[in-house]
């Protein structure tokens, strides 16, 4: 564990949200969060939006690190890493490949698999894929998604194999890599981490239960009847088997600083890795900030700590 910091030592610190992935709207809302946190504790933190101000302006202006608050590509796929480790500049979380890695749903995968992980069976689409033989190798329901997207933004249920042409063709929309993957009915939990290589720890996992159909964008930032426990309800073996299976998950992908990797249970309730997010939504009722505070963690200290942990490259 890192020792705590005093907020002068951080130096100018900038909040980097916005941007302009299809994620921009849910990075505002992280990213002022985040700010307002940090100046709280009395860092001298600014907000600093890379689709408005060219990034060069974070060496003129004498900022000394970043905490990066954006979401999807451009700010949380290794792009944005690589710069600013070229600029020289420390950044929170993950470096330029477990970034991307993280952020290809396929490629996560093919590591996890690698690793001997479980994942659910998935199968890559592409406009020639025989549809119906997937649907049989699969089963139904199953989920069509773009491999590099959130918010779940481009996913769609396909419960007939005749739904399942133009659920392709949705998720291309947003991508051309597609992913469909076996539809798991055990229940959703997502397991924050916090810390580096061996010092890496996963914080309690959260039981999401949503009320629609799935957590879809709707169901995580707009409905107010989504339903979130943590402690999850899991047994004392289940938790912590799904907090080992996250961190391995974690150190497999080579993520760093922080990172939020969510599960699926089958039916008979074991977990599959289902994805893993390095730069995780921030706001004040985001789910990492609630893991953090049932682990005693409120929520401008979980900012301080993933501050402390800015690393160069
Ligand atoms: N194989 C599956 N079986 C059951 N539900 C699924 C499956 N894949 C996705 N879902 C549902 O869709 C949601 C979003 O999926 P996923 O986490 O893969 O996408 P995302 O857009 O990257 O999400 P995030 O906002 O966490 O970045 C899940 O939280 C879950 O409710
Ligand atoms: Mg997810």
């Amino acid at each position: 564990m890192n020792a705590p910091v005093a907020a002068h030592e951080f130096g100018k610190v900038a909040v980097m949200y916005g941007g302009n992935s299809a994620e921009r709207a849910v990075s505002l809302n992280s990213g002022s969060a985040v700010l307002a946190a940090l100046q709280s504790r009395g860092v001298d933190a600014h907000a600093f939006d890379p689709s408005e101000r060219p990034l060069a302006e974070l060496k003129s202006e004498g900022f000394s690190r970043v905490f990066i608050a954006l979401h999807g590509r451009g700010g949380e796929d290794g792009t944005l890493q690589g710069a600013l480790t070229l600029m020289n500049l420390p950044f929170t979380g993950s470096g330029v490949l477990a970034s991307a890695l993280a952020m290809d749903k396929w490629r996560s995968k093919l590591v996890w698999q690698a690793c001997g992980l479980p994942i659910p069976d998935y199968a890559v689409l592409t406009a020639e894929t025989d549809f119906a033989a997937v649907a049989e190798q699969l089963g139904l329901p199953l989920f069509v998604k773009p491999a590099r997207e959130g918010s779940s933004i481009g996913i769609v249920k396909v419960k007939t194999a005749a739904e399942l042409p133009a659920a392709y063709q949705e998720a291309a929309q947003h991508d051309s890599l597609v992913l469909a993957e076996r539809g798991m009915s055990g229940g959703e939990f997502t397991v924050a981490i916090l810390g580096s290589d061996t010092d890496a720890r996963a914080l309690p996992s959260i039981r999401i239960v949503p009320t629609t159909e799935f957590y879809d964008y709707e169901a995580k930032y707009f409905r107010d009847d989504t339903r979130y426990l943590c402690p999850s309800g899991l047994s004392d073996a289940a938790e912590a088997q799904m907090r080992q299976l996250a961190v391995q998950g974690y150190q497999a992908l080579g993520c760093r600083g922080w990172a939020r990797i969510d599960f699926l249970l089958d039916n008979a309730g074991l977990p599959y890795l289902l994805e893993a997010n390095t730069a995780p939504g921030m706001t004040s009722h985001s789910l990492a900030p609630m893991a953090a505070r049932v682990d005693g963690l409120e929520f401008a200290d979980l900012c301080l700590r993933i501050l402390s942990m800015c690393e160069v490259g």
